[in-house]
């Protein structure tokens, strides 16, 4: 099942290899710290390999449109009715205006939401340090949105689920024997003026990543399984998530964007997914 959301890092195309990291369904509570578009938790739970679920992410406004789909999906479709789909270049600006005004809740803070996702440019989300919404208005002849069912679909899945606006450390914390984590933090940057990980005004820079690594270490003590994904760098396999610290990788695989090193080489970007756990503390 495809998520609604068009969303930087999103994992849609990875959930089967990132599924299969788990080597098997989730007895205990499946948690996601970093649940973005929900990507992965959709197709775990589709198949049946995930029951009990909390789901949490630091962007209010993003928790906010998963809980209105969970919630009240028929108003959330009565909503987007009322915005354009062919002259939506006229208007974009206003709504726009109007989702940063708030409220950042309901059924029209989460169709307002979804359809400057699908008329920004790119469908790209990033704030500014206030908090603000800020990406210009997209180039498409219209404004694709994804069917009812799709929408019926998702808001199906994700019902009993515990949503939750929440730092990493906090929903990681809550994972214990016989539960399942995945995380998907912003990646580390592949240059240090590259990359995009503005989706929220938190920043996560090199200490969270440290910080989340430790995290999901001690979760594995506590009887957790913990898959996590990131570029696949040197920082990241012998310093984040190393041998030494009981990590292993269990697969590196192409992102499918790629960066020019040269005119004439394109180097494909890989990444690299990890488990932890359960780990047994030595006496
Ligand atoms: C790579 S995206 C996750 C993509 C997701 N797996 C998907 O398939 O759509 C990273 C997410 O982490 C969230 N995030 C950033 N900083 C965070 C923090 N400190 N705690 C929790 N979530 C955070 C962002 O809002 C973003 O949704």
């Amino acid at each position: 099942m495809k998520p609604l959301l068009k969303w930087a890092g999103g994992k849609h195309k990875l959930a089967g290899r990132i599924d299969d990291a788990f080597g098997g369904r989730c007895g205990g509570t499946y948690v996601e710290p970093f649940v973005g578009s929900g990507a992965v938790f959709f197709h775990r739970r589709a198949r049946g390999e995930v029951g009990e679920a909390v789901l949490a992410d630091a962007n209010d406004k993003l928790v906010a449109l998963h809980v209105a789909i969970r919630d009240a999906v028929d108003d959330v479709l009565a909503e987007l009715e009322r915005l354009p789909v062919e002259d939506y270049r006229e208007v974009y600006y206003e709504v726009r205006e109007a989702f940063n005004a708030g409220p950042h809740t309901g059924p029209r803070h989460a169709a307002r939401f979804l359809w400057l996702n699908r008329a920004g440019f790119n469908g790209l989300y990033r704030e500014n340090r206030s908090g603000a919404y800020n990406v210009p208005v997209g180039r498409y002849a219209q404004v694709r949105m994804p069917d009812e069912a799709a929408f019926r679909g998702v808001s199906g899945l994700l019902q009993g689920t515990d949503l939750r606006v929440a730092g990493f450390v906090d929903t990681v914390r809550r994972a214990g024997r016989g539960d399942q984590v995945y995380c998907d933090p912003p990646y580390v940057p592949l240059t240090q003026s590259a990359d995009f990980t503005a989706y929220c005004k938190v920043p996560f820079g090199l200490r969270e990543q440290r910080e989340l690594a430790r995290e999901a270490q001690r979760a594995a003590f506590r009887g957790a399984t913990v898959v996590l994904s990131n570029h696949d760098l040197p920082i990241v396999r012998h310093q984040l998530y190393s041998r030494a610290d009981g990590f292993a990788v269990v697969e590196t695989l192409p992102v499918g964007r790629a960066i020019s090193r040269s005119v004439n080489s394109r180097k494909p970007i890989l990444e690299v997914i990890a488990r932890i756990g359960p780990l047994r503390q030595v006496a």
